[in-house]
């Protein structure tokens, strides 16, 4: 074995799960990810904060391969992300992703929306996937739900489906771009709830949010990027009452006083 390899099994093994090296992309002109070096190790709640357009959303996209990188590497579990195929099914399958917009199939019922992709990818008979779907939906508390469609249900119902559907493919690690922006305000609470609860539970997060609150509450570090860029890393105590760089202090103050 070259020692190349035993430093990336030493790596595993301590618990890094996804990590970014030198992650550079571009749209156009745009230098939209720049240098990023980012390590999250298993049980690690991230989150994510910082101007619109700083990269946010672009960063998770590059972790599930929605987007291509220019530069660098990024590993899930010590592996590459895979190109194309098969392989690149599975990894969207380990790398849980729960949008703004709720994304779910609209002409399927929500425990159709929660068995599919386990039947698909996963290869789980129909009735075991339907017993982990219908386990999954009372989890997130919309058990009752399971026969309606997706347009039938509130936008957190919606969403809570989304996590349930995201769960039910046994994910290594969840991504979360904005996940109750879009809600009416009474409905971000029980999304918020159910991501707490996922936290507590030991699940991995990477959540984009401007949600400080569950920020303080249920994450392990902060993320402040601006202009494509890792700005400042933190906890959530040293984030907020001692920003260090001026975007961020600038970007909080914002937040916090509107
Ligand atoms: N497919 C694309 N083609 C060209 N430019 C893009 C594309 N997607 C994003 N961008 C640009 O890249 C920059 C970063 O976008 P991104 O969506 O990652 O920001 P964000 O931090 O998620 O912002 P927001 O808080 O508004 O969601 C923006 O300037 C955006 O206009
Ligand atoms: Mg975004």
């Amino acid at each position: 074995m070259t020692e190349v390899s035993v430093a990336k099994e030493d790596k595993v093994a301590t618990g890094e799960l996804v990590v970014l090296n030198g992650v550079n992309k571009h749209f156009g002109a745009l230098h939209v990810l720049q240098d990023i070096d980012l390590t999250i190790h298993r049980g690690e709640v991230v989150v994510v904060i910082g101007p619109s357009g700083s990269g946010k959303s672009t960063l998770c996209r590059t972790i599930n391969r929605l987007e291509t990188i220019d530069s660098g590497s990024i590993t899930i579990d010590g592996k590459p992300l895979p190109a194309e195929g098969k392989e690149l099914a599975r990894l969207r399958a380990d790398v849980g992703m729960v949008f703004q917009s709720f994304n779910l199939f609209a002409h399927k019922t929500v425990l159709e929306n929660v068995t599919l992709g386990q039947a698909k990818v996963r290869k789980v008979d129909a009735k075991k996937a339907e017993e982990k779907a219908r386990a999954l939906l009372d989890r997130v508390g919309v058990g009752a739900q399971a026969d309606k469609y997706p347009a039938q249900l509130s936008g957190g119902q919606q969403q809570r489906v989304a996590i349930a559907r995201a769960l039910a493919m046994g994910p290594k690690v969840m991504l979360f771009d904005e996940p109750t922006s879009a809600l009416d305000p009474e409905m971000i609470n029980e999304v918020l709830e159910v991501m707490k609860q996922l936290a507590e539970d030991g699940m991995t997060m990477i959540v984009v949010t401007h949600e400080m609150g569950f920020a303080r509450s249920a994450a392990n570090r902060v993320v402040f990027m601006a202009d494509g860029r890792i700005v400042e890393e933190a906890t959530p105590d040293q984030f907020f009452s001692n920003p260090r760089s001026d975007r961020a202090k600038d970007f909080l103050s914002k937040i916090l006083h509107h």
